[in-house]
């Protein structure tokens, strides 16, 4: 690499453009957009202290540059079971080849500032073993890798604000301001990263807008499958509390391959009296057509359309029905004329307010249209160009698919539950993906849905000999479902399903496709109604009472054992009923039970998916 040999040779003149520049590179891995926004906010605070900042996902990084970079922050969340987040997985891929010089980063100074949750085992395993593998490198750490955590009663931002000073102070050391010039005030509003320029009229093709041509390649989060939809059932009782749907994609003509246990991807559309709620607040014609340029380091989001409406934009890309966090505040803030609304803006973007922050935003789950409703002057003189940096993009929701394609080609199925819940607001909450699914009637006409697949964390054998055993309540049936269509497509074979819901009568959902499978002989079917009885029945209980077939299932004949589903507890309690089999039938200890179970866990015998 050409900058690489020339740095290499103390070449002071070609390195002295470089200083000048202060450039600092701010790479993220983000599942859920917390780390993306940590690193946008790390990102102004650089362009305040006038440093040349770039800030991108670890993916869209050509991973070969870092070489030549000199100062990069790393902003990393562990997700899972210490794995790294979907947008950093062809980076922590490269980085760990075992053909990498130890000296390619010597360099390069870096910080790593970790995202995570210490109620998991795995606490913060990403950035620790980003850090560690960056020495290995011969890069130089700045300072120690901060170690955020969820659980903090302050929140995350404890760590964060701390581990932030320390890293300016050893950042603008290394890189001073230039004479003279101090850094910009936080209440200064910054240039926009886009511009956008209006159309005088409307594109010809507004009705192609939306439909993405048939790609050659599988269809991805940049180029979705837009699928139609085919039925949306409800299929639990109307009586029941709970709308739970059965909602069905064509997939026809998309490319897209999946096997039982995969996921499907799913991105929402705001609700349309958000959108319409949220451009009269702005005083913006959602009918109004633009282009998007970028003004910054940051490239224009790919999977905007240009030329692109405001409508879509707001529907389909803003989201501003998500609880909003901090860094939307601080940017607020910047545009508030009023004085009452400048005070508290000031203060929840401040480290004292964030307590009242969480307590006014978080924990009623207001959303961000409505925090813009409760500050209408601040919001009319919001400036279009900001859109993209105040709002994330909506993010995608996984769904386990609870079809298989040898049974239904052409179908992708899935079975929502209908987030709604109460808060201390007097409006009940919605879940932004459920709700919108459960709204789209195709007897109202054709509907789209933007969708991808994924592998999921679910494997079942290759051998059809294997019996499965699946553990399932609720909608934690539905990768459940595709097993078993799939498994029976192929032939005959031996399964186990237990199902737990309330009511016999009321949410007893796929009961007559369990009954034809049972009666063709292909399953044996365990039911636990938790609330038509007086006492709670639930599956661990029924699981309890097949001890002598699982055990014989399990230790001769090599079965695999799921669970799958999203009560808080109910996987806790189906493991500890499954040792207790252990212990009952293989007359083991209690620590010889939990042994068992992890070696079964080890050899893929035993797995579970379980969301909240
Ligand atoms: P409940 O709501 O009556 O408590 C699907 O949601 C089923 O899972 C319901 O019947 C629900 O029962 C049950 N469930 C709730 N908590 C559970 C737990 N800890 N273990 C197993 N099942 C549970």
């Amino acid at each position: 690499h050409p900058n690489y040999s020339t740095g290499q040779s103390g070449n002071m003149a070609t390195v002295e453009p470089r200083i000048k520049a202060r450039p600092l590179l701010v790479l993220y891995g983000s599942q859920t957009g917390s780390a993306q926004d940590t690193a946008e906010r790390i990102g102004r605070q650089a362009q305040r202290r006038r440093m040349k900042v770039r800030v991108e996902a670890l993916d869209d990084y050509g991973v070969a540059n870092l070489i030549s970079e000199s100062l990069v922050v790393f902003v990393c969340s562990t997700t899972g079971q210490g794995d790294p987040p979907d947008n950093m997985k062809n980076f922590w891929r490269f980085l760990f080849r075992k053909s990498l010089p130890a000296d390619s980063l010597c360099r390069l100074d870096y910080a790593v500032l970790g995202l995570g949750d210490s109620s998991y085992p795995k606490f913060n395993f990403v950035a620790k073993k980003l850090h560690k593998r960056l020495l290995q490198l011969g890069a130089s750490a700045l300072l120690p890798v901060g170690l955020a955590d969820d659980q903090h009663d302050l929140g995350p931002d404890a760590v964060i604000d701390s581990w932030l000073a320390v890293f300016w102070e050893k950042a603008l050391t290394l890189y001073p301001l230039p004479a003279g010039l101090s850094p910009l005030r936080e209440d200064e509003l910054l240039p926009p990263h886009y511009i956008f320029n209006f159309l005088e009229d409307v594109p010809v093709k507004e009705a192609e807008q939306h439909r993405i041509t048939e790609e050659p390649a599988p269809p991805s989060s940049v180029h979705p499958f837009l699928a139609k939809v085919v039925s949306n059932q409800r299929v639990t009782q109307p009586s029941h509390f709970q709308d739970v749907r059965q909602i069905e994609f064509d997939i026809t003509g998309s490319n897209i391959k999946f096997g039982a246990g995969d996921v499907v991807m799913i991105r929402p559309c705001n609700a349309s009296e958000d959108v319409e709620k949220f451009c009269q607040l702005l005083r913006l014609d959602s009918d109004r057509w633009f282009t998007l340029k970028s003004s910054s380091e940051s490239s224009v989001p790919s999977r905007l359309p240009q030329p692109c409406s405001i409508r879509h934009l707001v529907e389909s890309f803003l989201d501003i029905a998500a609880v909003p966090r901090r860094s939307f505040f601080e940017l607020l803030a910047t545009f508030a004329t009023n004085e009452l609304e400048r005070e508290k803006l000031a203060e929840f973007s401040s480290a004292r307010g964030q307590e009242e922050l969480h307590a006014y935003c978080n924990r009623p789950r207001r959303t961000a249209l409505e925090v813009l409703a409760d500050f209408p002057h601040t919001t009319a003189e919001l400036k279009v160009d900001y859109l993209l940096e105040l709002f994330p993009e909506i993010q995608p929701r996984s769904f386990s698919i609870a079809s298989s394609l040898l049974a239904q080609p052409n179908s992708i199925q899935i079975l929502v539950a209908v987030v709604r819940y109460k808060t201390k607001l007097q409006k009940p909450r919605k879940g932004l993906c459920s709700s919108w699914l459960a709204s789209l009637d195709p007897s109202q006409g054709d509907m789209f849905v933007p969708l991808w697949v994924k592998k999921g964390g679910l494997k079942f054998p290759n051998d059809l000999e294997t019996p499965v055993i699946m553990v399932g309540p609720g909608t934690g049936v539905a990768p459940f479902r595709a097993a078993l269509q799939e498994r029976i497509a192929l032939g005959r074979t031996a399964n186990m399903l237990f199902f737990g819901c309330r009511s016999e009568a009321k949410d007893f959902y796929c009961r007559s496709e369990w009954e034809e499978m049972e009666r063709a002989g292909h399953l044996k079917l365990f039911t636990a109604f938790s609330r038509d009885q007086e006492d709670k029945v639930y599956v661990q209980h029924r699981v309890k009472e097949q001890a002598t077939l699982l055990w014989d299932l399990i230790s001769n004949m090599g079965a695999f054992f799921y669970i799958a589903g999203n009560a808080k507890q109910m996987p806790t309690g189906v493991c500890d009923a499954l040792k207790g089999v252990f212990q009952k039938e293989g007359g083991v200890s209690a620590s010889q039970a939990q042994e068992m179970l992890d070696a079964l866990e080890k050899s893929g015998h035993f797995q579970s998916e379980t969301w909240s």
